[in-house]
């Protein structure tokens, strides 16, 4: 063992924070909630390990736990609280061998309940909102030094400078697929929904950020980004040729670089898709035959009181212009049942816009009464055997369009994006265009290349494929002919 090493060890068996040098720290993060909290997970990573600390997947061996919340209903929040019960037990056991660990609770449950959280929850040393992650070295410190640490502000601009910051640095090793943050908060005000309040009024970062980010995961092995927003078609970002461009200039703009072969953006509002967008659709062959565009509910009298300032037919003839530029494309969609005042046939007039819209995938929930929301205080809440019953009617018609989607793949020839290894020795996972996961018999090289596959299997949420032989990418653009798809 060389010396370093030696002083290495004594530093982690004396298990001291404050005095353990860089490399010597583990950070266990578990993330709730939507792909932007995803993606600020992997920033906190990144923003702490030149402070020394690595990613652990057990959180035994945590000397930092950060829980990255969410808000979005009451479920998602309570798990939070009952994740620390099982924490504090760690935080005890570690105690008694000498070790320390802090807890830490970022995200939106951070932002909504603030300093509620550490009365509720003793252990935890560090609240911090979304937009504060980028200062978590400083909160660490501020912790460390015995102060309950509070950091609640909405200080977005300075989030995003960061983050430009950061990708300037130099480029590191990504998974082929990633997200990328082009917008945060939202100023719509769906009165079901905490997104406004825990994420703050919505703000677009430049083109030049965006760009720049995308180049360095480009060149870092991402072959895929997923343009993340709470309203990411409300993206409007100004441009350093003076004008401020939309997403679908954007997405034209992203298409050019050199490697990133798959472009996708979620969430959408269907108030903000323009024709820009729309036609980026038909014209780009990087932006991936898939669109998340929730309706909520197909009952005009519910989209007026959930202020989605738009009607059924509208959300309709939305689609149809969609479909006409891209006729493949995948929708997908969100639901919420038992919205205050839904009648029997207000939920009947959703499931006729579910078979009339025929959705390839959708995520469906109960309404949550949220504190701080007009929905909350609204009279006629729906009882809750009511909305039990409306969801499982709702999931399985959701269920039997996803089959029937997933169904008329089988036989067709299409590009899979391998990401990493499946459970089965020899095989690899990928992702369809229209980002159903995709198990292939494949060598391990594959990983972060496009391949030609050829479907010939359907599971209710994969398509099982097999290589076409001879046609392998090598990092760059598909090399054999590949099928036209047609639908
Ligand atoms: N910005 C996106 C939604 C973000 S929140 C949009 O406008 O569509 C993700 C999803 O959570 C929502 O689409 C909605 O279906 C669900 N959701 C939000 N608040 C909810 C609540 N109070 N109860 C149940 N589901 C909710
Ligand atoms: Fe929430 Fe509505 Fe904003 Fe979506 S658009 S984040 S549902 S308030
Ligand atoms: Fe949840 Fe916050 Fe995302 S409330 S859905 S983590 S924006």
């Amino acid at each position: 063992m060389t010396q370093r090493q030696d002083v290495e060890k004594a530093d982690l068996n004396a298990n001291d924070i404050a005095s353990a040098g860089p490399e010597k720290r583990k950070v266990f993060v578990k993330t709730y909630g939507c792909q932007m909290n995803v993606y600020d997970s992997e920033r906190m990573s990144d923003v702490l390990a030149p402070e020394g600390f690595s990613a652990t997947e057990n959180v035994e061996e945590a000397d930092l736990v950060i829980l990255n919340t969410c808000h979005i209903r009451e479920k998602a929040a309570e798990k939070v609280y009952s994740d620390l019960g099982r924490i504090r037990k760690v935080k005890e056991a570690r105690a008694l061998e000498g070790k320390d660990m802090m807890v830490g609770v970022a995200g939106c449950v951070a932002q909504a309940e603030g300093e509620e959280i550490s009365r509720r929850a003793p252990i935890v040393d560090l609240v911090f909102g979304p937009q504060s992650y980028h200062r978590l070295p400083k909160l660490l410190n501020d912790a460390r030094s015995g102060q309950k640490v509070v950091e609640t502000e909405f200080d977005i601009d300075s989030k995003f400078k960061h983050l430009s910051e950061q990708a300037a640095r130099p480029v590191m090793k990504r998974p082929p697929a990633a997200f990328l943050t082009v917008q945060e908060g939202c100023d719509k005000f769906c009165t079901f929904c905490v997104v406004p309040y825990t994420r703050g009024a919505e703000v677009s970062r430049s083109v030049e950020q965006i760009v720049d980010e995308a180049r360095q995961m480009a060149a870092g092995g991402v072959r895929e980004v997923t343009l993340l927003g709470q309203n990411v078609n409300g993206w409007h970002g100004q441009a350093s040729d003076g004008q401020t461009w939309g997403m679908g200039r954007l997405l034209r703009e992203l298409a050019q670089i050199d490697g990133l072969d798959r472009l996708r953006y979620t969430t959408s509002h269907p108030r903000d898709m323009d024709d820009d967008l729309i036609e980026a659709h038909r014209d780009l062959k990087e932006l991936m035959p898939y669109l998340h565009l929730p309706v909520q509910s197909g009952s005009d009298k519910i989209l007026a009181s959930m202020n989605r300032k738009h009607t059924r037919d509208e959300y309709f003839r939305l689609i149809d212009r969609i479909r006409t530029m891209n006729p493949d494309i995948a929708m997908s969609g969100d639901f919420i049942v038992g919205f205050p005042g839904e009648t029997d046939q207000d939920f009947e007039d959703t499931m006729d816009l579910i078979r009339k819209v025929e959705y390839g995938s959708a995520f469906s929930f109960k309404y949550s009464q949220r504190p701080g929301t007009p929905g909350a205080l609204m009279e006629d809440q729906v009882p809750e055997d009511v909305k039990t019953a409306r969801l499982a009617e709702l999931q399985e018609l959701i269920a039997s369009q996803q089959t029937a989607f997933n169904a008329s793949r089988q036989g067709m020839i299409c590009d899979v994006l391998f990401e990493r290894k499946g459970r089965n020795p020899g095989q690899l996972v990928g992702k369809s265009p229209w980002l159903q996961p995709v198990p292939v018999d494949a060598p391990e090289e594959l990983i972060g290349t496009i391949q030609p596959v050829e479907i010939v299997g359907i599971g209710s949420n994969s398509l099982f494929g097999t290589l076409i032989a001879g046609h392998h990418d090598s990092g760059g653009m598909i090399t054999g002919g590949v099928k036209e798809i047609a639908i």
